[in-house]
């Protein structure tokens, strides 16, 4: 396959998972990868907890969907994608050539924070991009109890959680038909 297919044609929303395990050198990968997508001001205001034991998954599935559960405890990885609401203090050392950009955002809570979920969305997007380059396959889910597991993981700290990810090697066998996608014509204009 050539990478295009391995990243969107054939690159799957997975729920099952094989045994096969994730080595942590994969995990460092792929974050060396994904850190370079763009952001507002090269903010970067996502950050990951990969949940990886016993211990911290039960923690994590408190706060997960029932439907969510299996699939969860079933796979290798589960990455917690969650931002920084005052990732602005950060600024000085990512945009160096201007670090006064730092008021940019941390004028208003309001606008800081819809920054931060903006460019954490986008930079979970590039995760689930860069994972798949190096042929891991995900699960993304937002069915779960963000408030809970904010409580659970992120006390004393400015983060909050924006989805989690189910990362490993998937079973292909036992995926769903794919649903369909818009044609170009139907969401697409060109002005
Ligand atoms: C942000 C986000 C949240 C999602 N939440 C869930 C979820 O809570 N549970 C679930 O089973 N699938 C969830 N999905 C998976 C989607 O249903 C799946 O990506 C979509 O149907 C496309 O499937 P495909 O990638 O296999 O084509 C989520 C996907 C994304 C990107």
């Amino acid at each position: 396959m050539n990478k295009i297919e391995d990243i969107f044609i054939h690159g799957r929303s997975h729920n099952d998972w094989t045994s096969k395990e994730v080595p942590e050198n994969l995990l460092h990968e792929l974050y060396d990868i994904m850190k370079w997508g763009p952001t507002s001001a090269n903010c970067s205001p996502a950050r990951i907890v990969f949940i990886k034991t016993n211990e911290a998954k039960e923690k994590l599935i408190k706060h997960v969907i029932e439907s969510n559960i299996e699939k969860t405890l079933s796979a290798p990885i589960t990455a917690i994608i969650a931002y920084d609401k005052k990732f602005y203090n950060h600024i000085p050392k990512l945009f160096p050539h201007n670090p006064e950009a730092k008021d940019w955002f941390s004028w208003s809570e309001e606008f800081a924070e819809m920054t931060a979920f903006r460019n954490s969305s986008l930079q979970g997007a590039y995760f689930i991009i860069a994972a798949r380059l190096l042929g891991l396959d995900c699960g993304p889910m937002s069915g779960f109890d963000n408030e809970g597991l904010d409580e659970e993981f992120f006390t004393d700290t400015e983060f909050k959680s924006n989805f989690i990810c189910n990362l490993g090697y998937g079973d292909h066998s036992k995926l769903f038909q794919r649903s369909p996608r818009f044609d170009f014509d139907e969401i697409c204009k060109i002005l």
